[in-house]
């Protein structure tokens, strides 16, 4: 049920395996939040057009693809998870390596940013329809472009080296140096820390330690309203 009070926004950029997902996912589960992990969604389309044989470097092939590509939501639990063409793409997909490499490639792509854009920022309304009383999005550009007037904003970062010891234990391999590389040197979105958000160095912090920090500015904002 939608509730009277407006929607508290949560924007929570970092690089690759910054612990951003993990820390989203509690927060969400604590205040009863939806929780949209927007690198998903350029997983999501990734997958898609690399099924169809469709590469980064042609960009009219994928402006066309787009366009055959409906966009929409599932919601399970606290968690929305981006369909394509009527698909939630599993897991398992959207981690394999072809996307990892390319997934970069496509995100600098204006043209499937733009559509993306819109698709992101209308999920605050899908959070009001089903009643959640927050939403943390998740990303790098969150805070910067997608949703610059967020209650709270948060950059989370963390050495390379413990960001590597992150994936490997979850069994992933992931050119996570390159990638952050390209996603902040590209023109559109770059990732920046956007001026005002909060930093966290998450290097030697616990999980727990990270996502009580937040809770607590949360649970601040959330009383100061
Ligand atoms: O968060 P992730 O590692 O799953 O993101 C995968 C890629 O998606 C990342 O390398 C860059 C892109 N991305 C982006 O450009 N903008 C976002 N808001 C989120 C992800």
């Amino acid at each position: 049920m939608p509730s009277n009070r407006p929607l508290f926004i949560v924007a929570i950029d970092g690089g690759a395996a910054s612990g951003k997902s993990s820390t989203s996912r509690a927060l969400c589960r604590r205040f009863n939040f939806l929780h949209v992990d927007t690198g998903s969604h350029y997983r999501a389309l990734t997958a898609a057009l690399l099924a169809e044989n469709t590469g980064p470097e042609d960009t009219a092939r994928v402006v066309a693809a787009l366009a055959r590509l409906p966009v929409g939501t599932a919601v399970s639990g606290n968690e929305a998870r981006i369909t394509v063409a009527g698909r939630v793409i599993p897991d398992a997909e959207l981690r394999a390596p072809a996307v990892n490499a390319a997934v970069s490639g496509f995100a600098a792509i204006p043209e499937l940013r733009a559509a993306l854009l819109a698709y992101q920022r209308g999920q605050a309304a899908v959070a009001e329809e089903r009643g959640f009383h927050g939403l943390i999005m998740e990303g790098r550009d969150i805070g910067s472009v997608i949703f610059p007037g967020a209650q709270l904003r948060v950059f989370l970062h963390a050495d390379p080296e413990a960001r590597a010891r992150r994936r490997a234990l979850e069994g992933q391999s992931d050119s996570i140096a390159e990638r952050d590389r390209r996603d902040s040197t590209r023109t559109t979105a770059p990732l920046v820390c956007p001026d005002g958000a909060v930093s966290i160095d998450s290097t030697r912090l616990t999980l727990d330690e990270v996502v009580g920090k937040i809770a607590a500015l949360i649970g601040e904002g959330m009383t100061a309203r």
